[in-house]
């Protein structure tokens, strides 16, 4: 039996602060383009525990599309579909199905953002525009990340209305309740083979952030499937996109399988933080999320060890996390508890992490590696490995 090692992360350094030349608040919103906002935003409402919140359409005079603004603690999501042919949001759909088009940033200067951006190479998707309303103004300006995602750029200090020009206060009479979701810890973008350094030298060159962690192939793979991810954060360290490229293995990298799906690049997962996982995801379990499956008892047998190697104690009921599936890894700082679901729509592309912290700055990879060598002593047991 292979003894579980204590992952090497890779940890290059401590986040010392980069360029400042564009300060991040924070996440502002997630846009999703999807064939039918209605009905998924009943779906997020319904499932994640999304509350209502805004809502543009035909009502408020948009002609073209209709969005609805569901949010929970600090997360939203604008789940926004096209009205006629006509819309250019119909190609995003007919080439990607429903994925993330925009990942919106809370900054305090937007036409800053956009010209600090743009004149270090960033491609524009929308100059820097105003929208007002009677409860004040709202300036955006976009940038184009990889493959058709976009940077949207937000200022809303001299804002006080319920989310923005354009859009009114959602009410409806179907509020399931909250499940507590508390806000973004990181999106991952999957870019194509040999494109991972490019988006990483765009990330620091554009966006002034800096490479946090790295895993290369031989930390995250399988005898069969690999990939290679760098994590980028900004100076605040409250933005952190790992980008993902696959890698060769004996059979097609799960990254792969996305590009091919997704046809080209694009937000791969999102995950989102809680301080209850246990109470999250039985929740979420009870109202249908699928997730991936179990790890097997071998995994949950080499859990203490491993928080051990990093003198962590878990704080949770082990079988608890093992009933409902919850992965546990830990680093020098803490341990971290996470699952996967799987993907929220057809094709096998955007999937929904659930992640809570508990000291610990990685990202999991030490799950990939533990899990993956969990499956494979199984397969031995039974001598198919
Ligand atoms: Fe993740």
């Amino acid at each position: 039996m292979k003894e579980v090692k204590n992952i090497d992360y890779g940890l290059e350094k401590i986040f010392q602060g980069a360029q400042d030349f564009l300060p991040l608040l924070g996440t502002d919103y997630v846009e999703f383009y999807v064939g039918n906002a209605k009905q998924a935003a009943h779906f997020y409402k319904t499932a994640f525990g999304f509350q209502s919140f805004a809502y543009r359409g035909l009502e408020t005079g948009s002609k073209d599309s209709v969005s609805y603004v569901v949010k929970q603690d600090k997360i939203k999501l604008i789940l926004t579909t096209p009205l006629n042919s006509k819309s250019p949001i119909n190609e995003h759909i007919v080439k990607h199905g429903d994925g993330v088009k925009i990942v919106a940033l809370w900054v305090d200067n937007a036409r800053k953002a956009y010209e600090e951006t743009t004149l270090r190479g960033a491609k524009s998707y929308m100059e820097p525009t105003i929208e007002t309303d009677k409860d004040g103004e709202v300036v955006r300006a976009g940038i184009y990340t990889y493959g058709e995602t976009i940077h949207m750029f937000v200022e809303r200090k001299n804002y006080h209305g319920t989310f923005m020009p354009g859009f009114k206060k959602w009410e409806s009479d179907y509020n399931p309740s909250a499940i507590g979701l508390k806000y973004i810890d990181h999106m991952v973008g999957n870019v194509g083979w040999g494109e991972m350094d490019i988006w990483v030298k765009w990330y620091e060159d554009v966006m002034g952030f800096e490479n946090f962690l790295s895993f290369d192939d031989k930390q995250i793979h399988t005898e069969y499937s690999a990939l290679m991810s760098k994590v980028m954060s900004n100076g605040n360290g409250r933005i952190k996109f790992p980008i993902n490229e696959p890698a060769k293995g004996k059979k097609r990298s799960q990254i792969e399988e996305y590009l091919d799906f997704y046809e080209g690049p694009g937000v791969q997962h999102i995950a989102v933080a809680t301080n209850d996982i246990i109470g999250t995801v039985t929740e979420m379990r009870k109202r249908g999320v699928e997730f991936l499956s179990t790890p097997p008892d071998e995994y949950y047998k080499a859990v203490p060890l491993r928080l051990e190697e990093h003198n962590h104690h878990l704080g949770e009921d082990i079988e608890k996390l093992k009933n409902l599936g919850i992965m546990i890894d830990a680093d020098e700082e803490g341990y971290l508890l996470q699952i996967f679901t799987k993907p929220v729509e057809d094709r096998p592309t955007l999937f929904f992490e659930i992640i809570q912290r508990m000291g610990a700055l990685g990202f999991g990879a030490g799950n990939f590696k533990a899990l993956f060598e969990a499956i494979e002593r199984e397969q031995e047991k039974r001598g198919t490995l």
